[in-house]
């Protein structure tokens, strides 16, 4: 199978990101090579989110566009839809593959068109090798799947039950990163925190200081975490894990008791309030984060004000809001989608200039003072843009005097708040 080429278009999460660098690394490893343009690729590789229905449409859009550009070339389908019956009525005759990512490890033969239907029930296909994006920043999967079964989420149904590496596995990919001189560590899973080792005792916080007692100097994260596994032993590890990023992302979904309960999330506004303020307690600079749904069936806008009230009260760094979807197969499904779609997209509104006003006020910390960025990429405007270890979006200054420090962690006097961000000046290489 020699001179073939690929092309990946990746929509979704980290997850699908990471899955993304695995299936690239697998198709060169069976002769193929990567092409940047889809028209020419005799392989197009798709991989789908179906979070929200905008996700989803997102294919219909692509697929038909690829098929008439490029007749002759394959398409292979794989990441959350590739299991939806529904989705594969609609677009059954231009995708050649339906490919389960959990089946990865059997792509070559049935690219050969040798048949080979079984599914892998467990997260085998993490051992395939990636073809990491970045020289600087990478993803580390821990784990596959959701048992959770949040009334909206369709994720449980698209990837399946909850698997966990091996820490041996997950440690040698580390190391490995770390040796090739990678700065940016990020352990991901749909709950990195929920982690365990199947025949141990190894939970989350164990894995996380082994990763973070790693020779070598590198910056360590981890995402997403489920407020029900937010353990004391957690937040205690977190906080003695040097290398650890002041940034946690704690999605709340929602402000009000009789909301988070229709969700089927676990946890009280209370239980989670408590956790936020521990883990402020031990670490006090750090930057939170968080994800909400508005307009779950139902909400009122009594409830809504109670996610406004947690935003005032917490403060939070930046959130992700997302107008409710409703998503086949869940829970939520079969309620009705009433709250308007007016009404969603005001609460969001509502939401985000509290993030823009809360983000704004806890970055007044960093002004005038030196804090470690690592450099990214150059903006339109030709300025360097990096990450500061908040997370936080931080623009260079004076760019025109360092021409080479793209992938590089430099100190940066902080002179200016900004938007959801901050600007400044390197004061070092
Ligand atoms: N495991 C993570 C979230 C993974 S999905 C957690 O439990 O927090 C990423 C985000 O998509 C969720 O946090 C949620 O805010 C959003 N989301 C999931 N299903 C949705 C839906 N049906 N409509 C709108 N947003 C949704
Ligand atoms: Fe979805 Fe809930 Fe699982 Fe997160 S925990 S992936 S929101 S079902
Ligand atoms: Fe989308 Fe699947 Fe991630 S549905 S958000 S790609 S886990």
């Amino acid at each position: 199978m020699k001179n073939k080429t690929y092309h990946i278009i990746t929509i979704g999460c980290q997850m699908n990101k990471s899955d993304s660098e695995r299936i690239a690394n697998y198709l060169e490893n069976t002769g193929y090579t990567f092409t940047d343009k889809e028209s020419q690729a005799d392989l197009v590789v798709l991989t789908t989110c179906g979070i929200r229905q905008s996700a989803e449409d997102r294919i219909y859009g692509l697929i038909p566009k690829i098929k008439k550009n490029n007749p002759k070339t394959k398409i292979i389908l794989t990441g959350c839809l590739s299991e939806r019956p529904d989705v594969k009525k609609r677009v059954t005759e231009q995708v050649d593959i339906w490919m389960n990512i959990k089946e990865l490890p059997k792509l070559k033969s049935r690219l050969l068109g040798l048949d080979n239907d079984s599914v892998q029930r467990d997260c085998d296909y993490l051992k395939e090798k990636p073809k990491y994006d970045s020289k600087v920043s990478a993803f580390v999967p821990i784990g596959n799947g959701c048992d959770n079964f949040c009334s909206y989420c369709v994720v449980p149904f698209a990837r399946g039950r909850e698997v966990y590496r091996e820490a041996n596995e997950i440690i040698q990919e580390a190391k490995d990163l770390i040796s090739s001189g990678y700065k940016e560590i990020t352990l991901i899973a749909q709950n990195v925190n929920s982690y365990h080792e199947i025949d141990s005792n190894i939970d989350f916080p164990d894995l996380l200081k082994m990763v973070n007692d790693l020779a070598g100097d590198f910056w360590l994260r981890f995402s997403t975490s489920h407020p029900k596994d937010m353990s004391d032993k957690l937040i205690d590890t977190m906080a003695k894990c040097e290398k650890l990023c002041e940034h946690l992302h704690l999605p709340a979904q929602a402000g009000d008791n009789d909301i988070l309960k229709a969700m089927n999330r676990k946890y009280t506004i209370e239980d989670y309030r408590i956790l936020i303020k521990k883990v402020r307690a031990k670490m006090p600079n750090i930057a939170i984060t968080t994800d909400i749904i508005v307009g779950y069936p139902g909400e009122t806008e009594a409830q809504f004000q109670n996610t406004v009230k947690l935003f005032e009260d917490i403060k939070y760094d930046m959130a992700y809001v997302a107008q409710y979807s409703p998503r086949p197969n869940t829970a939520a499904a079969k309620l009705d989608d009433n709250v308007s779609r007016d009404d969603k997209r005001s609460r969001e509104k509502e939401l985000m200039s509290i993030i823009e006003k809360t983000s704004l006020e806890n970055s007044q910390k960093y002004l005038n003072k030196i804090y470690p960025v690592l450099i990214e990429k150059k903006n339109k405007k030709g300025d360097w843009v990096g990450k500061a270890k908040s997370f936080k979006i931080v623009k260079i200054d004076n760019s025109e005097e360092f021409k080479d420090v793209e992938g590089e962690i430099v100190n940066v006097l902080i002179k200016k708040v900004q938007d959801l961000g901050l600007r400044g000046e390197i004061i070092e290489k």
